[in-house]
């Protein structure tokens, strides 16, 4: 048997014998909108990172949704505002769970209906449960897989189907985490999650990649928002001490903040990116490598 790249070739994915032909450009680096109107949705962005993708994402010249649940309204109209004040341009608002399938089916159906097309979904909600393992529950352990892995899901399974519908590939991305490339003390549901994060990000896209719908994830270390703050205080109860405990371990001497995480999504979600999927790549400033 030959196995190239870790994948075995069978009857099916024979070698080809014969002249190879050079894939033509729509091919291999598809004419994907960026900068020129494209559309985005990105999930959890009253606040933090998904915030800071939406607008960098706004500033490329995406059109935008965002999304949160329902106590996240009032934030949620604070970022449509500065995004159509910096843009120019309306951004729409999807209240809903990423863990619910229904609001995940009529968030993606109402981004279609109002801006005709969704080409970058940026599945960046989650929480962050914490404490030792010993103390943790099989509902909380539920509760984060639900949230962070089956939204993570939902949301490549169903802007999938849109964007495969439309024929002019697109840009799926996930929100891993350094937790997911490594375990961590008090962190093991988290953790878990985001390793869960990884396998899903890599099937899907060995799965779309035919169509030219890329998968990737971005995997920070610690980023100065209100997840890493309560996840300071949950695992050291003095939430300064750990931050300055990352600021010293981190090669470039510093906590990372959203727009860090931004820029790298900005090029995920850009036509540059057609050759990169399956990737989970960390942003943190050096803390660990892989
Ligand atoms: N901040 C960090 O240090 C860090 C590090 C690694 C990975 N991440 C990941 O990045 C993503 C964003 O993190 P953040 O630090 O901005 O967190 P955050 O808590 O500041 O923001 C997350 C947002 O997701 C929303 N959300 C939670 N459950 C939801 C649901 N079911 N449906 C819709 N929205 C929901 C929250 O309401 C919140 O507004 C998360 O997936 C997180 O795990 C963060």
């Amino acid at each position: 048997m030959i196995v190239l790249y870790g994948r075995p070739l069978d009857n099916k994915n024979q070698l080809v014998s014969g002249p190879y032909k050079r894939a033509e450009a729509p091919n291999n680096c598809p004419e994907f909108p960026h900068m020129s109107g494209g559309v985005a949705f990105v999930t959890g962005s009253s606040q933090g990172i998904g915030k800071a993708i939406a607008l960098r994402l706004a500033s490329d010249g995406f059109e935008i949704a965002i999304n949160d649940i329902d106590s996240k309204l009032l934030a949620l109209e604070t970022v449509k505002k500065e995004i159509e004040e910096s843009t120019g341009k309306q951004a729409l608002i999807c209240v809903g769970d990423v863990s619910v399938e229904e609001n995940v089916k009529a968030m993606i159906e109402s981004v279609v209906k109002t801006f005709s097309s969704l080409d970058v979904m940026v599945a960046n909600a989650g929480i962050c449960p914490c404490g030792p393992l010993n103390d943790m529950s099989v509902e909380e352990w539920e509760r984060a897989f639900t949230v962070n892995v089956i939204g993570t899901f939902l949301c490549y399974k169903y802007a999938s189907l849109q964007m495969i519908a439309q024929g002019k590939g697109g840009r799926l991305i996930g929100a891993s985490s350094n937790a997911g490339k490594q375990g961590q003390r008090m962190m093991g549901i988290y953790a878990s999650t985001k390793f869960a994060i990884r396998g899903l990000t890599q099937s899907a896209a060995l799965e779309y990649g035919k169509h030219q719908i890329t998968v990737n994830a971005y995997c920070p270390g610690p980023i100065d928002t209100e997840m890493a703050r309560k996840a300071a205080q949950d695992i050291g109860g003095d939430i300064e001490a750990v931050l300055n405990m990352y600021t010293q371990t981190a090669a470039v001497g510093r906590i990372g903040e959203p727009a860090d995480v931004a820029n790298l999504v900005s090029f995920l979600a850009s036509k540059h990116s057609g050759y990169l999927t399956g990737q989970t790549i960390s942003i943190d400033g050096g803390l660990i490598f892989d």
